[in-house]
């Protein structure tokens, strides 16, 4: 079978093709969210958007479509969250408030990364991308799937687990086991 030799068809790296992605704008995403707080599941999201994305900056909303109850502050959430992409140049993590269209776009973004877990996300995830869409029609939200062994994994879940004593060590990183492990000492 013949292969493909992108430097005979002109497509080499150091080619014109190069010099356009010099020129070409970044890819930047927003991902918001509740992050009440973030999981494994969040963190596999983030890496797998970094694969296509050059600056992702990560929003943990102060205004959530869904009150659910929050267990710690939006400013300690950012914490976690920073100390989390520590090691991440690519990411930034902030707290926005008011709506997610205006932040992406004062972040210079017009990616919206959400994860989607199960069929049961879908309707509520369907929704808010249309509505996002009617209120900034440039704006593209895209869907990442985590790893399978997150699927089941949710913020409000580990919080639930931790409040009645459970292990939730293998659902979260060691900074924010930390600092639920003090929450409920
Ligand atoms: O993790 P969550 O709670 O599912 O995240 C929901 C979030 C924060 C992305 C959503 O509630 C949101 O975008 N809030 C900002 C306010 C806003 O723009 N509301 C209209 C959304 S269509």
């Amino acid at each position: 079978m013949k292969k493909c030799d992108f430097r005979q068809s002109g497509r080499d790296a150091s080619g014109e093709e190069a010099q356009a992605s010099k020129t070409q704008r970044p890819i930047v995403a927003v991902y918001p969210g509740s992050f009440d707080p973030v999981t494994l599941g969040h963190e596999d999201v983030v890496r797998r958007t970094l694969r296509f994305c050059d600056r992702l900056v990560v929003g943990v909303a102060e205004t959530a479509t869904q009150a659910k109850g929050s267990l710690f502050p939006v400013q300690e959430r950012l914490e976690m969250m920073r100390e989390v992409f520590a090691g991440e140049s690519r990411v930034d993590c902030v707290s926005f408030s008011g709506l997610l269209v205006d932040f992406a776009r004062d972040e210079g973004a017009r990616f919206i990364i959400r994860g989607l877990r199960a069929v049961s996300d879908f309707d509520y995830e369907f929704q808010m991308a249309q509505m996002n869409r009617e209120l900034w029609d440039e704006v593209e939200t895209i869907f990442l799937t985590p790893e399978v062994h997150y699927s089941f994994l949710s913020a409000t879940l580990v919080r639930e687990v931790a409040a009645l004593g459970g292990d939730v060590s293998t659902f979260v990183s060691p900074v924010v086991l930390e600092r639920l492990q003090r929450h409920y000492s």
